[in-house]
């Protein structure tokens, strides 16, 4: 959501702006633009549209600097159009500035601005930081930023340049994700490692109202009282193929191909003589009877992670869990307490209801165990214990390896748990880790079969609506399946417990209606079987998804997609992967941007 990148060195700064700027495109925009200070001047181009649109807008500029700021706008105040695109620029022409985030007292600094004369060409929160930093202006720029950001309230990543400062431009952060590259010769801001990768390796990642002034050969990082704060160098430890599309036309492919590698990289570190060993993170028996109760908190996808966590710890650990939407958590003033523990989930770790639901969660006492992927993330940060996925850089919008590595995360935990609590015995969890350890075969081999989804969506992709239905963990999984199909195909989807289905909605099924039924759990089979005959009995085309062995289903269903047969508890991490297929298919034939789907951004990280 919002891309920064922001060049200081000795090459001229556009070829690497817009470069960078394509790495982000997958957090989602629909307007870019660079500000570059060429010839003693800032020159801004902007437009609505994609970064092929600024490109052909730029083709009749001379844009020469070695300084500059870009930006990839996904709007929240204001329309995308080109007057509201990124940079803005202060009433003086002075200051320019890119930013991420939403500063919420916008209103009233624009009032008091206004009341100083300054003059508003956009609609857009962001304006107001260039002529607040114009105002607080007096020939030094770290102290103008500074003094900006303590009227600021919101979120905010920033990048400033001046036209005194031809050497030097400023950075900032505070609940929107900024890094610092660190070149020789040259620095470089980003919203996300990719954007600069290909330039270095070596990055700081800034904390919260930290402040940071770069030039070509030194980066200074302050903190909002303008002392200089000591940085430790994060070094990148994955190159730059990990984030390009290797021979596949579109990353959720690359992506979906590379699950069973990720999952091996997530479960068997965590397995030492046959038992899980969570990274650095103690939870001892005495520990958990502290605990009584666990809450789940994520948005999207990694919310319905949560749900298989969720069914999954109060199967086997008996501990009672709540699960939660971020977004709805924060506000709902959440009865955490210092005895429970709370499992956030999120990919990008810099989701901004997630992080904030976390802190207020924090705030109360309890512990936080963080599922995440991105490492080194705020999330990660800012939580008690930190369980990496370990799925590397997730580019599509659309996720798939990560979420397949957040249920692999979840079972690790959850075994723990049930074995440390004692519902569990030896056994049965030396098996059941028997069993985690033979999933990404499992995954391989549905993979292998992906060309019998792709026939299927080319036969049904004009379906004008299509329901998910599944019980217990498939329910999860239907959910996961729904969202799929409707961010990147653009159909009109549900999800239902099958149970749920004669209490209203099964007055939408008719003649034709497309049905997917995810069916991995043995004890709610013929409870799912009797769910496809009544969807049948009004016409339903069904598709189900279930272990080889359950040879019944299809008898009832129209086709079956086979998967190996896995133990019911595990079974949706295998399970998942042919409905992430069919949404991946249903989209191509439909000849959507699989990738950037439309409105939709990779890393939330407003509200
Ligand atoms: C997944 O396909 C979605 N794009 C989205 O629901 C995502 O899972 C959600 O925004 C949460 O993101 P996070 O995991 O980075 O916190």
């Amino acid at each position: 959501m919002c891309g920064i990148v922001g060049y200081i060195g000795d090459k001229k700064a556009t070829p690497i702006l817009i470069n960078g700027l394509k790495k982000l495109e997958y957090r989602g925009y629909d307007s870019a633009g660079v500000a570059i200070f060429n010839h003693d001047d800032l020159k801004v181009v902007k437009c609505k549209g994609r970064l092929a649109a600024l490109e052909d807008k730029m083709r009749n500029e001379t844009l020469e600097g070695v300084l500059g700021i870009g930006h990839t706008r996904w709007a929240t105040h204001g329309e995308p159009n080109d007057v509201n695109s990124h940079p803005h620029i202060s009433h003086s022409g002075k200051i320019a500035v890119v930013h991420n985030g939403i500063i919420e007292n916008y209103m009233r600094l624009k009032d008091f601005l206004e009341s100083k004369g300054y003059e508003f060409k956009s609609e857009t929160d962001t304006e107001v930081v260039a002529h607040l930093v114009d105002y607080n202006y007096n020939g030094d720029l770290l102290q103008a930023v500074i003094t900006s950001l303590n009227d600021l309230e919101g979120s905010y990543a920033l990048g400033v340049i001046c036209k005194d400062m031809p050497e030097q431009f400023v950075a900032a952060r505070k609940d929107s994700p900024l890094i610092v590259g660190l070149g020789k010769g040259e620095n470089f801001i980003a919203s996300d490692i990719p954007a600069i990768l290909e330039h270095t390796r070596d990055i700081y990642i800034l904390e919260d109202k930290e402040i940071v002034v770069l030039t070509k050969d030194e980066v200074k990082v302050f903190d909002i009282y303008g002392v200089e704060v000591k940085k430790e160098i994060f070094r990148v430890n994955w190159d730059v193929t990990a984030a390009e599309k290797s021979g596949y036309e579109h990353f959720m492919m690359k992506e979906m191909m590379e699950e069973p590698k990720v999952l091996r990289d997530t479960i068997n570190p965590r397995i030492k003589d046959g038992k899980i060993l969570l990274d650095n993170i103690k939870i001892t028996a005495e520990d958990l009877n502290k605990i009584d109760k666990i809450y789940i908190i994520g948005c999207g996808t990694a919310y319905h992670a949560g749900v298989v966590g969720k069914y999954t710890i109060e199967k086997l650990a008996r501990i009672p869990v709540e699960i939660d939407i971020a977004s709805e958590f924060r506000y709902r003033e959440p009865m955490v307490n210092e005895r429970n523990l709370v499992i956030i989930i999120s990919q990008s770790g810099e989701t901004l209801d997630t992080l904030v639901a976390l802190k207020e969660s924090k705030k109360r006492g309890a512990r936080i165990l963080s599922i995440v992927n991105v490492v080194g993330s705020s999330i990660a940060r800012e939580s008690h214990d930190v369980l990496y996925t370990w799925a590397g850089p997730e580019i599509a919008v659309a996720s798939t390896k990560a979420y397949n590595t957040q249920l692999a995360a979840i079972y690790l935990v959850a075994f723990e748990l049930a074995y440390k609590k004692g519902n569990l015995s030896e056994e049965a969890y030396f098996k059941a880790i028997e069993e985690l350890k033979n999933i990404p075969s499992g995954v391989e081999s549905v993979l292998a079969n992906k060309e019998e989804i792709q026939k299927f969506a080319a036969q049904h992709y004009n379906a004008k609506s299509i329901f998910f239905i599944g019980r217990g963990l498939d329910y999860a999984l239907s959910m996961e399946g729904s969202l799929k199909l409707k961010e990147i195909s653009y159909v009109h989807s549900e999800a239902y417990a099958g149970g749920e289905l004669k209490h209203g909605t099964i007055a939408l099924i008719e003649e034709g209606t497309l049905v997917i039924c995810p069916m991995t759990q043995d004890y709610l089979l013929d409870k799912m079987i009797s769910n496809i005959k009544e969807v049948k009995a009004r016409g339903a085309i069904v598709m189900a998804i279930t272990q080889e062995k359950n040879k019944e289903v299809g008898k009832v269903a129209d086709v079956v997609v086979s998967i190996p047969d896995i133990d019911s508890k595990i079974a949706p991490i295998v399970a998942v992967t042919p409905l992430q297929l069919f949404a991946y298919y249903m989209a191509i034939q439909k000849g959507c941007d699989v990738d950037k789907p439309r409105n939709l951004a990779k890393s939330v990280t407003v509200e």
